[in-house]
């Protein structure tokens, strides 16, 4: 199948049963400093899983450009991409496991006309085995619900589905596994996750391409293990869909709690389901690829299958290539920060492996690429195909930059006995070597360079680069645990008190929230004095000390707009939005288009306190505030939702 066929199919199935089509957001997220990428469907919907009412309802479904910088590396065998297309659909509260579960089998056994006989699916084996997975005291449970309904679900099709695990014979077909393969959170299992971060079990499908190759060769290899199971990484299975039960959110004492709502999010790699589609394990065989391959054999005379080597630098370049191009599509461009960084370092690890398929000269060749992705995202992402011209002129000019330093550095490398981090620092300053890129080489080379001397050199230069703040939540935040939450209750008062003390034209620049501060950034044109610092702490303590409630409320964008309410990121699930209110009905204090989440009065935030004022230039000041516990407070530390 075609990937514009399975898209179509996957929406319109959920679609058929009561899902809402969103847009996918931004590969790179507008105004929202906190995070490089959208790197799954999930991401923008955090507030929402947590609890607040989404504008379009309880079921959604779409089709999120993603993108993964961690799995440069892993770019070159037969599955991984850094940008995919994710086809995501969730219940926020709504339906569970009985549906999702039958629904996903239907859809890739009915829709995509996957043979059932090569399914096999994975749960959550429980605590055993994890050590971590807990709720207070008590453990989280063998997954026995998704066992039993899979277990259904093959029999329906004649298929009696064995369990097992990773040390059974090939013959089950429900494999239980641990949380390091059974369970998802943005940061990996339990202990990984930070307080605040929602997660759950999941339960996964895998393709089997049988034990041996087209051409004969038996995929496993005692080196993966004696038996083979799905999560074996020999290359047999290929795990095409994720259904994960978010019900858990880690709290600060390293427990997990119930959320309120239990939801599904489900999470399944376009580029991978096109490929099992067509029965290939190569997902640089689909369609997706299929123009970008062929422009690269023409150029370079060689053949895609030909040689393990080349295939590896195509599907380099291919995979790279495209993500730039999607990246430059959403407006960035190549800088030594943040996601400008990132598609520098693959612009130039493009030409580096360009090079190892012999093109040495006319370094603008790489701009060749963009047609053919254009060509496909055509209907997808038009924004592709209206910024052709653009991309391929920002794609030519960093190929020629760079690549009339790569021989010359290439050639001082080869004069280096031992690299280190301080030679990958002259090589990055002289050559714009980015230092992954050195590194790679050196791992090539059988030596390991250390980044500690390479950081070193750098602070020594002082230079500004630096990539982002990975890791931070949408909106600013750190984390969704209880003190960024105060926090972020009590970025809505500043912003307000703000406004109030030095007049309207004050507008938010930027915002960062931890568990220990905020930091807010706003236009104004002078020091923020002494007395109009102790005006405005004055009137967000008055605030906290009003016990205000705060309260959520869904509206139209423009009704919201209309009424006074603040906005500062553009909104985009749709026309409606949520607007956050701190005060009685009627009376707020302050009004703004907001995710959340936020604490439930504003009694909870404790004595505010500015701590620093300071200027970032160009008529933006800068403030750092934080707020203390306040042992009183009457009411219990709940986020609020929908008044
Ligand atoms: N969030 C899960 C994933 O990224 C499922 O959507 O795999």
């Amino acid at each position: 199948m075609k990937s514009s066929e399975v898209r179509k199919k996957y929406l319109s199935f959920f679609a058929s049963r009561g899902h809402v089509i969103i847009p996918s957001s931004p590969l790179v997220p507008e105004n929202d400093p906190t995070t490089l990428f959208t790197s799954s469907g999930m991401q923008p919907l955090i507030p929402y899983l947590l609890g607040a009412l989404h504008p379009a309802g309880k079921r959604l479904v779409n089709s999120q450009k993603s993108f993964r910088a961690q799995d440069i590396y892993e770019v070159g065998d037969n599955r991984h991409t850094t940008f995919f297309e994710m086809l995501g659909n969730w219940s926020l509260g709504d339906y569970f496991k009985k549906e999702q579960l039958p629904w996903i089998f239907e859809f890739l056994t009915k829709d995509l006309k996957l043979d059932p006989k090569k399914l096999y699916v994975t749960v959550f084996t429980g605590e055993a085995g994890s050590g971590s997975a807990r709720t207070g005291q008590s453990l989280i449970p063998k997954d026995i619900e998704s066992i039993q309904l899979w277990k259904e679900i093959f029999s329906r099709v004649g298929i009696d589905a064995k369990i097992g695990d990773h040390a059974s014979s090939a013959d089950a077909r429900i494999y239980t596994y641990n949380a390091r393969k059974n369970w998802w959170s943005r940061s990996g299992e339990p202990d990984k996750m930070p307080a605040g971060e929602p997660g759950g079990p999941d339960s996964e499908v895998f393709y089997d391409f049988g034990p041996s190759t087209s051409s004969g060769q038996v995929w496993h290899d005692s080196k993966f293990g004696e038996k083979c199971h799905p999560n074996c990484d020999c290359g047999r299975f290929m795990e095409i869909a994720n259904s994960v039960f978010m019900q858990y959110q880690k709290q600060a004492d390293g427990s997990l709690k119930e959320l309120a709502q239990k939801n599904v999010d489900f999470g399944g790699g376009l580029e991978r389901l096109v490929s099992v589609t067509n029965n290939s394990p190569d997902v640089f065989t689909s369609d997706l690829f299929t123009g970008a391959i062929a422009t690269l054999e023409q150029m370079t005379h060689k053949h895609y299958a030909a040689d393990e080597t080349d295939t590896r630098s195509m599907r380099i370049l291919a995979d790279h290539i495209r993500g730039a191009v999607m990246m430059m599509a959403d407006g960035v461009i190549p800088s030594n920060k943040a996601q400008g960084y990132i598609l520098r370092r693959l612009i130039r690890r493009s030409l580096l492996y360009g090079r190892r398929l012999g093109i040495t000269e006319d370094w603008k060749y790489i701009g060749e690429l963009v047609a053919p992705f254009a060509k496909i995202y055509e209907d997808s992402y038009p924004d592709v195909l209206i910024k052709t011209q653009q991309i391929k002129l920002l794609l030519e000019e960093e190929g020629m930059r760079f690549g009339k330093t790569l021989e010359k550095g290439l050639s001082e490398i080869e004069k280096i006995e031992t690299l280190d981090g301080h030679k990958a620092f002259y090589l990055y300053e002289s050559f714009g070597f980015p230092w992954e890129m050195t590194e790679e080489i050196a791992r090539d080379r059988g030596q390991n360079i250390k980044r500690t001397q390479f950081e070193e050199e750098f602070m020594k230069h002082k230079d500004a680069s630096r990539t982002a703040a990975a890791g931070m939540f949408k909106g600013g935040l750190a984390d969704h645990g209880e003190e960024t939450t105060k926090l972020h209750t009590a970025t809505h008062l500043l912003h307000e008190a703000l406004r109030r003390v030095l007049g309207e034209h004050i507008a938010q620049k930027g915002s960062n929230i931890t568990a220990e501060r905020l930091r807010f950034d706003f236009s104004h044109p002078t020091k923020v004095s002494s007395e109009e610092i102790q005006k405005i702490e004055a009137m967000v303590n008055e605030k906290i000390s009003e016990n205000l409630p705060v309260f959520s409320t869904t509206m139209k964008k423009e009704e919201a707009l209309a009424s006074g309410a603040r906005a500062f990121f553009s909104e985009r699930y749709g026309i409606t939005v949520t607007v956050y209110s701190v005060g009685e009905k009627g009376r707020e204090f302050s009004r703004e288009i907001c995710g959340g989440p936020h604490v439930a009065f504003t009694g909870l935030l404790g004595r505010f306190t500015i701590v620093k004022e300071e200027s970032l230039g160009a008529g933006i000041r800068r403030v750092y505030a934080t707020v203390t516990k306040n042992e009183s407070a009457a009411h219990p530390g709940k986020i609020s939702s929908k008044a």
